[in-house]
């Protein structure tokens, strides 16, 4: 598959996969997400002797600001957008090597749980975390109201999914959102260091690694999982959303309803 909105360069096996839609913030859109699920399907099969992959957003400003909002005025079905969504989040998280956000600005909505689904985050102090969805008359869908409540417990992740606050580098530092604050222009770096030093372990020790830790939050089934589509699939139905949506293309603020 030919990339338009990623970016993948090989250095000796570990990739640096870089979201390049820096005018749109590195939005998400569908194009976006099925060259990941490319990537992460097959693509990485071409990269000989592949240590780990550094995701990162093109630019000083973003990660990635969320999921495209341009395109959710256009969404029909919630739930079909949401499962794609998780489905992709999860092959990032179930990938035998290590995959780690290099977090250089906003990681917000979908941007927040992508970097969500890495095995380790590496932030720069620009970075700035959120699951802003409540501002548009939605939830996250991308396993954001399961992700961020296993990496920072059940009380801050709800009020930051309630309010939809922002917060920055160091406060994700201190509830455990990133494992690294480094300086600005050195998140990559710092991913690859900690890449370069996982490849000297046994490789099948670290697959396992992996699927083990999965599995602890996988107890017999993905109950959250699935009520997240389920919930945001009748959200996306709502008038709320239209709104939410309309109002931010339209630069004012949104006027709910209820409904
Ligand atoms: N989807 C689509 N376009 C987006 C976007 C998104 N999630 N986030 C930013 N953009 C676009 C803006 O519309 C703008 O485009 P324009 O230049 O054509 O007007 C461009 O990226 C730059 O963003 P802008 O809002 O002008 O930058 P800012 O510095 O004033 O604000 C943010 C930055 C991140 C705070 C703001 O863009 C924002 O709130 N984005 C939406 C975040 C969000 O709600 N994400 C979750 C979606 S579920």
């Amino acid at each position: 598959m030919d990339y338009q909105n990623i970016l993948v360069e090989n250095d000796n096996g570990i990739v640096v996969l870089t979201f390049n839609r820096e005018k749109f913030l590195n939005a998400l859109n569908q194009q976006t997400m099925l060259e990941i699920k490319d990537f992460f399907d097959k693509g990485f099969k071409e990269i000989a002797d592949l240590k780990g992959v550094v995701l990162t957003g093109a630019g000083a400003k973003a990660f990635v600001a969320g999921a495209d909002i341009n395109e959710f005025l256009n969404v029909t079905n919630g739930e079909q957008m949401a499962q794609k969504g998780q489905d992709i989040l999860s092959l990032i998280e179930q990938f035998h090597k290590p995959v780690i956000a290099a977090v250089n600005g906003f990681a917000l909505g979908g941007g927040c749980e992508l970097a969500m689904c890495c095995h380790i985050r590496v932030a720069s102090p620009n970075a700035r975390f959120s699951q802003p969805e409540v501002n548009l008359g939605i939830i996250p869908g991308y396993g954001g109201t399961q992700r961020l409540v296993q990496l920072i417990g059940k009380g801050r992740a709800l009020e930051l999914m309630m309010t939809g606050d922002m917060i920055d580098a160091a406060e994700a530092y201190r509830v455990g959102l990133v494992n690294h604050v480094v300086e600005e222009g050195q998140t990559v770096a710092k991913a690859k260091e900690i890449i370069a030093k996982i490849a000297t372990k046994a490789p099948i020790a670290i697959a396992k690694v992996i699927e083990a830790v999965n599995a602890h939050f996988d107890p017999g089934g993905d109950a959250g999982f699935f009520r997240e589509v389920v919930e945001f699939g009748k959200c996306a139905k709502s008038k709320d959303f239209k709104e939410g949506a309309t109002a931010f293309v339209e630069k004012r603020k949104p006027v709910f309803i209820g409904k």
